[in-house]
């Protein structure tokens, strides 16, 4: 009897933690306050687990970036880029994408 009242706390978190309304807030907080050093796609190639988008933000922070919704920011960067997600397409050269 225990399996299944894991299966259903399990759902319940895997439920919480995608919260598209959250997720959104981070997208937005990404686009604020994560683009005054770098652009997105330095951010956005990573494929990182929870562990690792933490101390990513971590040093962020302690490099001067600043954060108004870190919970949100985190959920957005597991979503999108945690480390369980198919690696992005290599860019294409110019001279590829002409042949
Ligand atoms: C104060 C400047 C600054 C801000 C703001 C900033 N970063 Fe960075 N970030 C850097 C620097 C410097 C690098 C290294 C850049 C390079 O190698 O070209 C970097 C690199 C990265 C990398 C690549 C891996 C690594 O650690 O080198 C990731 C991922 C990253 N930043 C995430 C973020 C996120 C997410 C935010 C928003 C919370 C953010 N950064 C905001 C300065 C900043």
């Amino acid at each position: 009897m225990k399996a299944p009242i894991a299966a259903a706390l399990f759902a319940v978190t895997a439920s919480i933690a995608a919260d598209p309304q959250l997720i959104e807030k981070g997208r937005e907080e990404e686009k604020r306050q994560c683009v005054a050093c770098h652009g997105l796609r330095i951010i956005n190639v990573q494929r990182l687990p929870r562990a690792g988008w933490e101390r990513e933000l971590d040093k962020m922070i302690r490099w001067g970036a600043t954060l108004n919704d870190r919970k949100a920011l985190m959920e957005y960067l597991v979503a999108n880029y945690g480390d369980d997600k198919p690696l992005p397409a290599p860019p294409l050269s110019r001279d590829a994408s002409k042949k």
